[in-house]
């Protein structure tokens, strides 16, 4: 590897644009070399916003083959994923992949054995573990015991089927929406309150006219069982048109912590009244796209907080809800 790390993107839609504009435009250690998308358009809509560089391809393995990147982004919507993984890893090459990882546990559990056999850098796009909001709940938290906790994501969903909202609203594309818009906070639960043993998930249908191809729930309620002993709840919905957003409260034996919004600034109540508050940072997409780009460098983590493990334990408790779903059953998860 040069001084520059080659990057290449698999898939280069509307999460590339934000990883470019909030980090990678600006770092002077990294190339673009390699831009890979089934829409030519939308390549070459990437390589023209870093100014020309790179190559713009619409097949991954010939992306890989040409430009030999050092390093690839996977930024692939949830059903697109496994090819490009198995590609990227019989180049042994390290991968920064967007959340949720896949929309099946198999697809995930194939990759991250492979990733696991081969010891690679991975790092998976929950952005929200670097916020030092969140690091600080983690860090009062060791000392504390984890008793409850419940949040979500709710809003009215959209209002127009096109770009992302095409794929988003099929359930057999998108997962649903617990699996790929909640999967921030499954994430954040588990980082917080540590690993899900049960999952218990009721859906929410009907609320309101839909096209024949809208097939997601239009919300659900997911009740989780940790391995610790605490209970959660965790819940979203797109058919609810005022009040919601973006949130979760957590209580431990001697503390409470709210987090609000997508930026997840914190109110942290402690003992004898005091307050501690904490405003998310706007450029989160940097401080995950660094450490990921050190650790490419390095050949070791330095400094990444969600690795490819992380991903399959998240889509683990989220196909268990969709199982539960299905089946009106409580799933336990077995990996
Ligand atoms: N971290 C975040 O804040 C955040 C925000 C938005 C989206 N995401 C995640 O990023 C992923 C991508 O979302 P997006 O908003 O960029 O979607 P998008 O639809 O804008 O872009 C996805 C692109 O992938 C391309 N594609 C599909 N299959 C492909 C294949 N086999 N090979 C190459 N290209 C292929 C599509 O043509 C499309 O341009 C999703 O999993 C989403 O959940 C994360």
């Amino acid at each position: 590897m040069g001084d520059r790390v080659k990057l290449g993107f698999i898939g280069s839609g509307g999460i590339v644009r934000s990883h470019l504009e909030q980090g990678l435009e600006g770092f002077d250690d990294v190339e673009f070399v390699g831009w890979c998308d089934l829409d030519l358009e939308t390549a070459s809509a990437r390589r023209d916003q870093v100014g020309g560089r790179g190559e713009i391809y619409t097949d991954a393995q010939e992306m890989l083959d040409e430009a030999r990147p050092d390093a690839v982004y996977i930024m692939l919507p949830p059903f697109a994923h496994g090819m490009a993984e198995r590609l990227v890893i019989e180049r042994r090459l390290p991968f920064f992949i967007e959340k949720p990882v896949a929309i099946d546990l198999p697809t995930a559990m194939c990759t991250g054995e492979a990733v696991d056999r081969l010891g690679l850098v991975t790092s998976v796009g929950y952005m929200t573990r670097y916020r030092r909001s969140v690091q600080r709940v983690r860090e009062l938290l060791q000392t504390q015991t984890p008793v409850l906790l419940h949040g979500g994501w709710l809003g009215g969903g959209p209002s127009a089927y096109e770009g992302i909202w095409a794929w988003w609203v099929q359930k057999d594309k998108s997962g649903g929406q617990f699996l790929e818009q909640c999967t921030y906070t499954i994430d954040l639960a588990r980082y917080l309150f540590g690993d899900v043993t049960t999952v218990y998930a009721v859906p929410v249908r009907d609320r309101r006219e839909r096209p024949d191809f809208f097939t997601i729930e239009d919300a659900s309620m997911v009740q989780l069982a940790f391995a610790n002993g605490a209970a959660g709840n965790l819940y979203c919905s797109c058919s609810t048109s005022v009040g919601g957003g973006i949130s979760l409260s957590l209580w431990a034996t001697d503390l409470c912590a709210s987090f609000t919004g997508w930026e997840h600034s914190v109110a942290i109540d402690v003992p004898g009244g005091e307050r501690i508050s904490i405003p998310g940072e706007p450029n989160v997409f940097a401080l995950e796209d660094r450490a990921f780009i050190n650790s490419v460098k390095a050949g070791r983590n330095q400094g990444i907080l969600a690795s490819y493990y992380d991903g399959v334990r998240a889509t683990a408790i989220a196909c268990a809800a969709n199982e539960s779903m299905a089946t009106g059953r409580a799933v336990d998860i077995r990996i």
